[in-house]
């Protein structure tokens, strides 16, 4: 921020800015810029009453319109207010950081928080969507533009990434993250930390990452949002915690304890997951926000006997930041005199804080260039990037007959659907300042891609969740002239994210009535779905002859997806969670352990139904493309290594048709036998790539311990035996080779 405060902005920033390092000399260690954030945030720590050190462990909440609270400029500048949430806005971020910067005893900056998920203003598809695109490198630069635009508004932390794996497509948070795998989980998250960090989140355009929800927050049971979580220690270290790790090892500067109780401890409580795995198996050493009033929760659950019990428990847990509920605040100071708690705890969290404010460059660097929200919002750049996002990460779930693309000469298209014609639902549900009228539309889109004697009508058939019969009617009599229908289905943006779980899968309301009445027309359906959560498609699968998986694609989904369907792109994006035939599957996941008895359709004594088939509609990994590939000649460096060996898989791709496309080459291991049952599969590296007509390409990967070993009830190992290897361009199917761990 330095150098556009000395270039342009305001003359207060400015002279704070000079103020501060020409009194360095003279000044306490904790105003000198050189020195360490340790240093001085220990400086600082020795110069703050309780109240000033229970002030930088309270963020509270602004309006959701970006102002803030007329309280908190005089918190803020009795320096009991620490960060806010929703606060944005350089008028009003300045305003209030001066009242702390300015004129508090100490002059400890305030930090902004938002939640800035996938796009600040710029709305790029949502996560689950970015992670269909398996390619962590394009989340990579999303998330940076987030943060650019998050900049520009005064924001310099965002409560993103959301890591949590997901199983249960009922719970509607499914859709913040990478789906249903750890280790793709895991790169999505680390790529995400990188975007929204840089190499120094102190840097103008950077702002600090909050993984969250630690733990283990996407279990909830029933796929019912805040529920419960029961997970064994195994399953959390080989499936819920690896995104975790990962974006803490990327340096995440922030952890947001979770809502969920686990294993019958609350997350925000939970001194195992956040002081013994955290910060002492992997040596997070930045600071720990609770969800918003999870502390106050702690009473609800059952956990805490009062408020003081609440605050006592959630801070010798090691959460150091208090979200919105006040119980730090009001409950601390009697305990500390009462000596229920140590000041040597609260300072620990106190220096947390501080450290990570040094750290964020905010002493330094307070304020925000008004100026910035005028031309740093909406760049061509961040436009084109979004509309690259959403065309990687549509997935092509059918496409019989090669009915898919469309030629842009058709004489007459019929696009139905609400979906259709909305640009609010196109942004998903976690949307920052995302505007409805940034976002294109599919009946936009298709507009702008058939040639000018096409004919495009369009109706909006029902509601996404209601609809009469004329409805249907007046959707079918538009659609039977035309030559083809595309129809927009799924479900609207509120039905995905936070509090939006569903306990059925179906599309709702009356759209599956409304396709059978199109199908009736006799002409060619190609269903475009808009969702953020696996839905029962069986009807689809079996009626309709192209599904595309559009997700909610953000700002320039509309044009992408046409572009998609008339031809001018190939969809090659591949599904991070299991599509289930019907709920009643639900979890059903790819890398699920074995049983002693797996499902055979033909022995009723095995475990399947006797109303189903146990595979899902559509496994993890999977998605079609225009083109088509061929995998052929896996090998293996060796057929044999020790444990701590690693072996070179290698295999060649080529792409067998007259068209340019992406494929994604997935590579899986199976442990045969362990000493502790393993899964069926389990994703180990993936590459996407591109490939011209006829080209074909040799791709390599790597397996060593880290791939080949898992957390068993005793450690971390990879055990002698047999694996399995496959490569395959889904969780189900391809090559298979073999090979041999022998002990040392
Ligand atoms: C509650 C949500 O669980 C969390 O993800 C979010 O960051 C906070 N609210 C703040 O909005």
């Amino acid at each position: 921020m330095k150098k556009l405060l000395i270039s342009s902005v305001c003359l207060a920033c400015f002279v704070f800015s000079v103020r501060a390092s020409a009194s360095a000399a003279g000044a306490p260690l904790y105003k000198n810029s050189k020195a360490s954030p340790r240093e001085r945030a220990a400086d600082l720590l020795g110069r703050m009453t309780v109240e000033e050190k229970l002030g930088q462990l309270q963020q509270l909440d602004g309006f959701s319109e970006g102002g803030y609270r007329e309280e908190h400029l005089k918190m803020a500048r009795e320096g009991r207010l620490g960060s806010t949430l929703n606060v944005r806005f350089a008028g009003n971020v300045n305003k209030l950081q001066k009242e702390a910067v300015e004129h508090s005893r100490l002059g400890i900056p305030l930090l902004f928080a938002f939640d800035v998920i996938h796009g600040y203003r710029t709305i790029f598809p949502i996560p689950l969507a970015e992670a269909a695109q398996w390619k962590p490198e394009l989340a990579e630069k999303s998330a940076a533009a987030a943060a650019a635009e998050a900049y520009a508004a005064g924001l310099k932390w965002t409560f993103a990434p959301m890591v949590d794996i997901a199983r249960d497509p009922r719970w509607g948070r499914i859709a913040e993250g990478a789906g249903e795998d750890p280790y793709l989980g895991a790169a999505m998250a680390a790529a995400r930390v990188r975007g929204f960090q840089g190499d120094d989140f102190a840097a103008p355009g950077k702002v600090m990452a909050c993984v969250k929800h630690w733990a283990g927050y996407g279990a909830a049971e029933a796929g019912r949002d805040y529920n419960s979580t029961d997970i064994s220690q195994t399953s959390l270290r080989n499936i819920y915690y690896p995104p975790f790790k990962a974006a803490a090892a990327a340096g995440a500067a922030t952890v947001m304890s979770a809502f969920n109780d686990l294993n019958g401890v609350p997350s925000s409580a939970n001194k195992s997951t956040i002081d013994g795995v955290l910060r002492g198996d992997w040596k997070f050493d930045g600071f720990v926000v609770s969800d918003y009033t999870s502390v106050q929760e702690l009473l609800a659950h059952g956990l805490a006997e009062d408020g003081e019990d609440a605050a006592l428990k959630a801070l010798r847990a090691g959460v150091d930041m208090e979200m919105v509920s006040t119980l730090y605040r009001d409950k601390i100071p009697a305990a500390l005199s009462g000596k229920k708690i140590s000041l040597t705890t609260l300072d620990r969290s106190v220096r947390r804080v501080l450290e990570a404010k040094f750290r964020a460059g905010i002493f330094e660097d307070p304020y925000i260039d008004p100026k910035l929200e005028t031309t740093a919002l909406k760049t061509p750049r961040a436009l084109e990037l979004a509309e690259e996002a959403a065309l990687k990460s549509l997935v092509l779930l059918k496409n019989e007959g090669g009915l898919l693309p469309l030629d842009p000469a058709v004489k007459k298209v019929a696009v139905i659907g609400v979906l259709a014609g909305s640009r609010a639902d196109m942004l998903g549900s976690w949307f920052a300042d995302g505007k409805p009228e940034d976002a294109d539309t599919l009946l936009e889109g298709v507009r702008a891609m058939v040639s000018s004697g096409t004919i495009v009508v369009y109706s909006s058939g029902c509601p996404v969740n209601g609809g009469t019969d004329e409805d249907l009617e007046k959707a079918a009599a538009a659609a039977s002239g035309a030559d083809v229908i595309i129809v927009a289905a799924g479900e609207s943006a509120e039905m995905s994210g936070e509090a939006a779980s569903r306990a059925f899968l179906s599309l709702p309301g009356r759209q599956l009535e409304l396709l059978e009445r199109l199908k009736k027309t006799g002409k060619p359906v190609v269903v475009v779905l808009f969702n953020g959560r696996p839905l029962e498609l069986g009807w689809l699968d079996a009626n309709v002859p192209a599904i595309l998986e559009a997700w909610y694609p953000g700002v320039r989904g509309g044009r992408a997806v046409a572009r998609t369907i008339f031809g001018l792109e190939n969809p090659g994006g591949k599904l991070p969670v299991t599509f289930p035939r019907t709920l009643g599957q639900v979890p059903l996941y790819y890398n699920h352990r074995s049983t002693g008895r797996p499902p055979s359709p033909s022995e009723k004594y095995t475990s399947r139904y006797i109303d189903s088939p146990t595979e899902p509609l559509y496994p993890f990994g999977y998605g079609l493309s225009y083109s088509s590939f061929a995998l052929s000649g896996l090998s293996l460096s060796s057929g044999e290594i020790t444990p701590d060996g690693a072996v070179k898989v290698s295999v060649d791709i080529a792409n067998l048709s007259s068209r340019a496309g992406d494929e994604v080459v997935q590579l899986y291991i199976r442990d045969a036998a362990g000493s502790e049952t393993r899964p069926v599969r389990e994703l180990k590296g993936f590459k996407r790539v591109t490939l011209a007509p006829g080209e074909k390409k040799m791709l390599e990967f790597e397996l060593g311990p880290a791939e080949l070993g898992y957390y068993y009830s005793g450690g971390f190992a990879v055990e002698p035996g047999v694996f399995k290897i496959y490569v395959s361009t889904s969780s189900a199917g391809g090559l298979e080779a073999v090979l041999r761990v022998s002990a040392r």
